[in-house]
């Protein structure tokens, strides 16, 4: 049931262990970009799901989502509004606090960017924990906007993730164990 272009983009994905620090496997992603054939079957994955569900605005989560989030957006007709780790927007912006293993982080959002009648798709690369995509829909809610989905590349299935994201549908490509 899985469409075969699947198994090259996991295969692009390079695992480096220990990375940023001890017991982590992080998901490299920067090798899949290296790869045209492999970049072009993930942009057009998301875009065959996406395209002619009225989706109006695709929301990028710093700093992977800002790769794959715009390509998609052109393709399906799409504005792009970036989520932005906080002190990098210059206009207004409303900003959420998740919780992070250590610590928390926050993301932020121009205001105006998204309004009460937009449909909205969250894009990032990974989802581990679903504190970060948790953050971006309140975001999105907040304003008004309907979260159509959140769709990432990668999901760490083991750490539940997808149960933290109030009910709103998550589409991944490839699950990491
Ligand atoms: C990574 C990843 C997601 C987030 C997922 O970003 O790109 O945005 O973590 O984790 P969660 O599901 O547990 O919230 P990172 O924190 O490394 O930030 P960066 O993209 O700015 O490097």
């Amino acid at each position: 049931d899985k469409d075969p272009r699947i198994h090259g983009i996991k295969a692009r994905i390079r695992v480096v262990p220990d990375f940023p620090k001890p017991g982590i496997m992080f998901q490299d992603i920067t090798t899949l970009l290296l790869d045209p054939s492999a970049f072009k079957d993930t942009i057009d994955l998301f875009v065959e799901r996406y395209k002619g569900r009225n989706i109006s605005v695709v929301a990028g989560v710093e700093a992977r989502g800002f790769i794959f989030g715009p390509p998609i957006a052109l393709a399906i007709g799409a504005k792009f509004v970036p989520l932005r780790k906080p002190g990098k927007l210059p206009g207004q912006v409303i900003s959420e606090k998740y919780v992070l293993e250590y610590g928390s982080d926050c993301l932020q959002m121009h205001v105006g960017a998204v309004e009460p009648d937009d449909r909205a798709l969250v894009v990032d690369d990974l989802v581990a924990t679903g504190g970060t995509l948790c953050a971006a829909i309140n975001l999105l809610e907040r304003v008004g906007a309907q979260v159509v989905e959140c769709t990432c590349v990668i999901e760490l299935p083991d750490l539940k993730g997808r149960e933290r994201l109030n009910g709103k549908p998550l589409y991944v490509l490839v699950e990491s164990h």
